[in-house]
């Protein structure tokens, strides 16, 4: 039985992965953590603040992480000081956060951090990394599409393409909208939409003379991400204690 903890809780992910967790018989749903105290289908869920006390009490053998980047950085921080394994899907890091995760995780305890857990998405920017690798003489655009709450911008799934496109092709200007009088060059555009109740959409454009390759990701649920974080929980129990990636998880 593995022992899981959700931080983020009382959130949009945080309630999808409790309600897979209890549905699932060879995982034990320990409780949570949030801003304010609550319930997560029956079990506690205690404010941030205490996440020490909780970790120590409950014993999980993994904290799963979805809230914000800077309550994130905290909660993993605890997990290594309480010797709990992490699966981190949040996003919105600065590159200070990205280095101090680093530090706090290598060879304290092991980490599946990605910015997108869903199995098509893995797959998916191994196909832009393809098509990249073939077409950088044409022009990329990079779109992505949210529900009107999500709190950053580009998505963390969009800035993986844009590393995707950097380690392929070298180090090109990222173009954020356009606006006024714009003459394109060899940068990278990169589009934000926000509205409504989107679950996650990126589309990578690639447009050449006399035809366009335009690559698509579509989340139709938020429960492909949750599946794929608690495939993730499962993998990392044990495992040394090192930042992973969903496709070392996956194997791909
Ligand atoms: N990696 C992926 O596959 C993936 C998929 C979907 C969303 N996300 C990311 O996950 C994060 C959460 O998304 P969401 O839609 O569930 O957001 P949400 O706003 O619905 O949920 C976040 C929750 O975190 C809580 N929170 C804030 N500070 C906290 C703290 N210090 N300790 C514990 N909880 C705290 C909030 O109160 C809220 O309930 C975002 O960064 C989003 O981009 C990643």
């Amino acid at each position: 039985m593995i022992r899981v903890a959700v931080s983020g809780a009382l959130g949009r992910m945080g309630t999808t992965i409790g309600r897979i967790v209890d549905e699932t018989p060879d995982l034990e749903l320990v409780g949570g953590t949030d801003i304010r105290e609550g319930t997560l289908f029956g079990k506690e869920v205690v404010p941030a603040a205490q996440i020490d006390a909780f970790l120590k009490e409950k014993k999980p053998d993994v904290l799963i992480d979805f809230t914000v980047a800077a309550a994130a950085v905290e909660n993993i921080r605890a997990a290594a000081r309480n010797n709990v394994a992490l699966v981190v899907g949040t996003t919105g890091f600065s590159p200070e956060q990205v280095e101090t995760i680093r530090s706090v995780v290598e060879g304290n305890v092991p980490a599946v951090i990605s910015s997108n857990f869903s199995v098509g998405v893995n797959i998916f920017w191994e196909l832009v990394r393809k098509a990249a690798r073939e077409l950088g003489d044409y022009d990329i655009e990079v779109t992505e599409a949210h529900h009107r709450y999500k709190k950053d911008a580009p998505s963390g799934t969009a800035k993986t393409i844009l590393e995707i496109l950097d380690q392929e092709l070298g180090e090109r200007e990222k173009v954020y909208g356009r606006v006024g009088a714009t003459e394109r060059k060899n940068e990278i555009g990169v589009h934000a939409v926000r509205g409504g109740d989107i679950v996650g959409d990126h589309t990578v454009l690639f447009a050449g003379n006399f035809e366009c390759i335009e690559i698509s990701h579509r989340a139709y649920d938020r429960a492909v991400f949750a599946q794929g974080a608690i495939r993730a929980a499962r993998w990392v129990v044990g495992k040394d204690p090192r930042i992973y990636t969903m496709q070392d998880v996956l194997g791909i």
